[in-house]
């Protein structure tokens, strides 16, 4: 699958640079035209199987399934906007309603928004209100978007952030990022430091324990660079949440949604949070965030908070019947998630063992990460030999993305077939293969 960037896709990115704001795009020329199942087409018809998911949205295959489709071409001669914070619709009630049989018990609370950002402001906003307190715990690495207030949770690169101060009360801990610890310490027998240092430190010197509203917190960081933290570590942190009294905030807007085998990214780890914030795919390819709280932590005012948007009626079709395909075939999807996720993981330790600059490979399910290194000893950021490998991987017709410094992720669709799964990975392999091989 010899891709060659035509003249549809040139000019299309000549025309993008001339007009639009930047993004965070590079020097990647995907120029994104449909999609079907395990497949992305760019503008001049070239085919890629994809390893991205458009960024964790797609997890029921590219453009969504044919059920998702057909509910929002139906939604759309109904009514699509219902001005859902000023008038009632029973659509948006009822995916609330499926959402909570995928939740612990006790959830009960949700509010619609557009995006993940959006979600997250609103578990912030809630928090305050529910706490009176005004401090926010975060985590390097951590990413919850780029809108002022979770802009000031999100610590994973400071170009994110640079220019946009002064930012709202937030403190940041180091995460369990046990492959370059914070502390030079080796996981296990490690002493949980990075616990400690909340409480000796962050808690101590910086902020009293009883000013911290919440401590959000993603159960695998995403963009920061797949970064899977011990159990201990997430345990630590919803003890330290219950003895201070701070609401714990699961942010699965990447690592929720069956990505990693469970509905719940945090229930890997046997927690339970006080609030979940969803997105990316809750709306079955449409723009919609969800914060969902436990019915115990109570109600606001209404008018406190609400938007235009949320529970928009084509995006809560697309998400209910995303839910509903997802919910028929759990275990199907489970089991699948599982036997790719460790296909995947076999075949990247293997890549680890032969070649020096696979510095570490990590991940639960299909959420999976591959850090590129100099070498391993020194453990330098291997950014050039990750930017060849996303290039070649391209040229060959496989769609990835970068996070962190150096790592790459692969996230296909969790519905992706073995063998595309198999097709994608020669790719990879033959890449690294010879990144590896000219530098060595
Ligand atoms: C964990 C996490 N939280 C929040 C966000 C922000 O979501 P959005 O881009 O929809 O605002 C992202 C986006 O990548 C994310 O990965």
């Amino acid at each position: 699958m010899a891709v060659n960037i035509g003249k549809n896709s040139r000019r299309i990115i000549e025309r993008d640079k001339k007009i639009m704001i930047t993004t965070t795009r590079g020097s990647y020329r995907f120029v994104a035209e449909r999609g079907e199942g395990d497949f992305a087409f760019d503008a001049d018809g070239n085919k890629f199987i994809d390893f991205s998911s458009f960024v964790s949205v797609y997890n029921l295959g590219v453009n969504a399934n044919r059920e998702v489709r057909n509910a929002i071409k139906k939604q759309v001669d109904v009514l699509m906007h219902a001005a859902f914070t000023d008038y009632y619709s029973e659509l948006p009630v009822v995916f609330a309603e499926n959402l909570m049989k995928m939740l612990p018990d006790g959830f009960g609370r949700v509010f619609y928004s557009n995006s993940g950002t959006e979600a997250i402001e609103t578990a912030m906003k809630l928090a305050r209100l529910f706490t009176k307190r005004e401090y926010n715990l975060a985590f390097y690495g951590g990413f919850h978007g780029r809108t002022m207030g979770s802009l000031s949770l999100t610590a994973s690169k400071t170009k994110q952030r640079e220019g946009f101060g002064p930012f709202n009360s937030a403190l940041h801990a180091p995460y369990a990022y046990c492959y370059r610890c914070p502390f030079g310490k080796e996981y296990p027998g490690c002493g949980m430091e990075c616990l400690d240092y909340i409480k000796k430190y962050t808690l101590e010197k910086e902020a009293s324990k009883k000013e911290v509203s919440a401590i959000f917190m993603e159960p695998i960081q995403g963009e920061g660079g797949y970064v899977v933290p011990p159990k201990e570590f997430v345990k630590g942190i919803r003890e330290i949440a219950d003895d201070s009294g701070a609401i714990m905030v699961s942010d699965e807007i990447q690592a929720g949604y069956m990505r990693t085998g469970k509905f719940l990214a945090l229930d890997n780890f046997g927690v339970k949070a006080d609030i979940y914030t969803m997105a990316k795919s809750i709306g079955g390819g449409l723009p919609m965030g969800v914060t969902v709280t436990k019915k115990s932590l109570g109600d606001i005012e209404p008018g406190a908070h609400a938007n235009t948007f949320g529970g928009n009626l084509v995006a809560v079709a697309a998400a209910d019947a995303s839910l509903s395909y997802l919910r028929r075939n759990r275990m199907a999807i489970q089991s699948g998630v599982i036997k790719k996720g460790r296909m995947v993981l076999k075949r990247l330790e293997e890549l680890k063992e032969r070649y020096e600059i696979v510095g570490d490979v990590r991940g639960i399910g299909l959420m999976i990460g591959v850090e590129f290194v100099k070498d391993k000893r020194s453990k330098r950021y291997g950014v050039e030999e990750r930017e060849k490998i996303i290039a070649k991987c391209f040229d060959s017709g496989l769609l990835l993305l970068p996070a962190g410094n150096s790592t790459i992720r692969i996230i296909p669709p969790l519905t992706i077939s073995i063998r595309n799964l198999e097709k994608g990975m020669d790719i990879f392999e033959d890449a690294v293969k010879s990144v590896a091989e000219v530098k060595a």
